[in-house]
């Protein structure tokens, strides 16, 4: 697999481009990282919707009868991922406001040290929905393959992760893992380094969007 995959999706947008630069500054206050990741999700979202299905639907202006469009049929959900994912989930809704949101917590297990769902509280319905899964960093892929795996074993066909920053080797493992998914991110970084931080990334995401530096 290259990472130029078609279910790879790069922004490249100015004004995503000068709030990432913001938010990768270690100076930056949580109460800014947090109001930025607010708004860089909501921009990601508005990306990562470009080509749900809408159908015609007719208007009734205070002038005339006209017609527009709105979404057909799909029901939306978004999903963040403990704790960090909760970061975006304001930001995404403020695009979809009626998009149900379904909660997944994930952790290590101590023994075999591969992350397992420890809380899941999904909206009825979750397999017929579109799902934009949402965490800001993704690092070695482990805790993103075991949503995504929660979520295809509750028959969840259309997956759309969302994140702020990218490492290749987290881009590949759930690429390669999941032959569906697909991936938008505002930044596809250089790597990860010895404690599996992305370098330059932005730190720990969740410390800096709750303020538990
Ligand atoms: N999680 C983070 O919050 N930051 C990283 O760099 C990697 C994982």
């Amino acid at each position: 697999m290259r990472l130029a995959d078609e279910r790879l999706n790069v922004l490249e947008h100015p004004l995503i481009a000068h709030k990432m630069s913001i938010m990768r500054d270690g100076s930056t206050a949580p109460s800014q990282f947090r109001q930025l990741v607010h708004e860089v999700a909501m921009l990601e979202v508005y990306e990562a919707s470009r080509d749900l299905a809408t159908e015609p639907v007719e208007v009734e202006t205070p002038l005339r009868r006209t017609v527009g469009k709105r979404i057909a049929g799909e029901k939306l959900a978004v999903v963040p991922i403990l704790r960090a994912g909760m970061g975006m989930l304001d930001g995404v809704l403020s695009a979809i406001p009626s998009a149900a949101v379904g909660v997944l917590g994930m952790e290590r297990d101590e023994q075999t040290h591969q992350p397992h769902e420890y809380y899941a509280k999904m909206p009825r319905g979750i397999a017929d929905r579109t799902v934009f899964l949402i965490d800001p960093m993704l690092a070695t892929g482990g805790s993103a393959l075991s949503a995504i795996h929660y979520l295809r074993e509750q028959g969840v066909c259309d997956i759309r992760f969302l994140v702020l920053v990218a490492a290749p080797e987290g881009v590949r493992a759930v690429l390669q893992e999941d032959p569906d998914v697909r991936i938008w991110t505002c930044a596809l970084d250089d790597g990860l380094n010895e404690q599996a931080y992305i370098l330059p990334g932005l730190g720990d995401a969740g410390d800096r969007i709750f303020g538990t530096l």
